[in-house]
């Protein structure tokens, strides 16, 4: 284990991630990722941009190509619910003898050997831990480790980006927070032929035939809304692939069909059942979400909810008026 003294304290390092990454197609979204990292000024700072979108869609892939593409150190920080500030920083560990070591967490890893940092699934995680990062994001550009006692400069060419998943965010970050992680950058499903591309790069031995049919099927997914992911249409080609290995006897069709419902749940011939599913069940979940937002029930236990409001509402005199003007007809 590599380890670097900083402020007097030695520091045992993560390791960085060596796997090869590719990402095809969708060139703007590379382009976009690599500008913010630019410096193109001595007074300039790079930028540690948000990464949005539905799950499997390649966020994670595009950040880590990126990574590899300027040929940085990558590392990659899951974040959870569970996660705490010192699993962020610096964790102390007992050692040999019972000394206590630490253990730099591969963020801080990163900023010290001027790598790259990927906080993964950034909305996981709460507001108590983004706020030790709080100076790291912006122009200081530092962290301060109350376990450790130590404050850790980044290394100027050290890089950081935060994928989020748009649908599934457990946590709600506040503005201070996210004026910090910025850009945003979208990323949708790709097109047809990229999205075949992608499934022939990340199977190179699958056949022509369940190829066809699994792009088929997952850009239909994308036009009536049901987001059916890259990473699904990866998951039934490579099913598909071992069950027909293992059964050659079964048709790639049925073997095809097989397996979507094996990864999805649901049979191809039932997608558009399914999307009118998802559509009543999001509209449900919208209209819950608002009379939530209209009816809070601690609001209304505390006597706060507009509706049981003492004052009258800012535009009083409006509402006056259109009183008045209900009467007289
Ligand atoms: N443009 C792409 N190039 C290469 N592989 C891709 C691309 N898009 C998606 N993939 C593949 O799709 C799978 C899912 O990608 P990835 O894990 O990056 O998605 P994600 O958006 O981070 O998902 P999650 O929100 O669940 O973390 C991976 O196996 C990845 O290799
Ligand atoms: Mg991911």
């Amino acid at each position: 284990m590599e380890k670097k003294i900083v402020d007097g304290v030695s520091l045992a390092l993560s390791q960085p991630i060596s796997n090869e990454i590719k990402w095809v197609g969708q060139p703007e979204a590379m382009a976009r990722l690599q500008a913010c990292w630019l410096i193109i000024n001595s007074q300039d700072v790079p930028l540690c941009p948000r990464l949005l979108g539905k799950p499997g869609v390649g966020k994670t892939t595009l950040a880590m190509a990126a990574a590899q593409k300027i040929k940085k150190p990558l590392y990659v920080y899951q974040c959870t619910m569970d996660t705490r500030p010192e699993d962020l920083l610096i964790t102390p560990v007992l050692g040999e003898g019972g000394k206590i070591q630490y253990h730099a967490s591969p963020v801080v890893s990163a900023m010290i050997q001027g790598g790259v940092c990927i906080l993964d699934e950034g909305n996981r995680m709460s507001e108590k831990s983004w706020a030790s990062l709080a100076p790291l994001l912006d122009h200081r550009r530092y962290i301060e480790s109350i376990i450790a006692g130590i404050k850790v400069e980044a290394h100027p060419e050290f890089r950081c980006c935060v994928t989020m998943n748009d649908d599934a965010s457990t946590y709600e970050l506040p503005d201070y927070i996210m004026s910090r992680i910025q850009p945003m950058i979208e990323i949708d499903f790709p097109p047809r032929e990229e999205e075949l591309k992608i499934l022939k790069y990340n199977i190179p031995f699958a056949e022509e035939e369940l190829l066809r049919y699994t792009v088929d099927f997952l850009q239909k997914s994308h036009q009536l809304g049901l987001h059916c992911s890259t990473r699904d249409g990866i998951h039934i080609l490579r099913y598909s692939l071992k069950r027909l290995a293992h059964n050659p006897e079964i048709s790639p069709k049925d073997v095809w069909q097989e397996s979507v419902y094996n990864v999805l749940g649901f049979k191809p011939e039932e997608i558009e059942k399914m999307a009118q599913k998802n559509k009543k069940a999001n509209s449900e979940k919208k209209l819950s979400d608002l009379s939530e937002f209209f009816f809070d029930p601690e609001l209304f236990l505390q006597g706060e909810s507009p509706y049981f409001s003492d004052s009258p509402p800012e535009n009083y005199e409006d509402y006056e008026e259109d009183d008045e003007e209900d009467d007289s007809i």
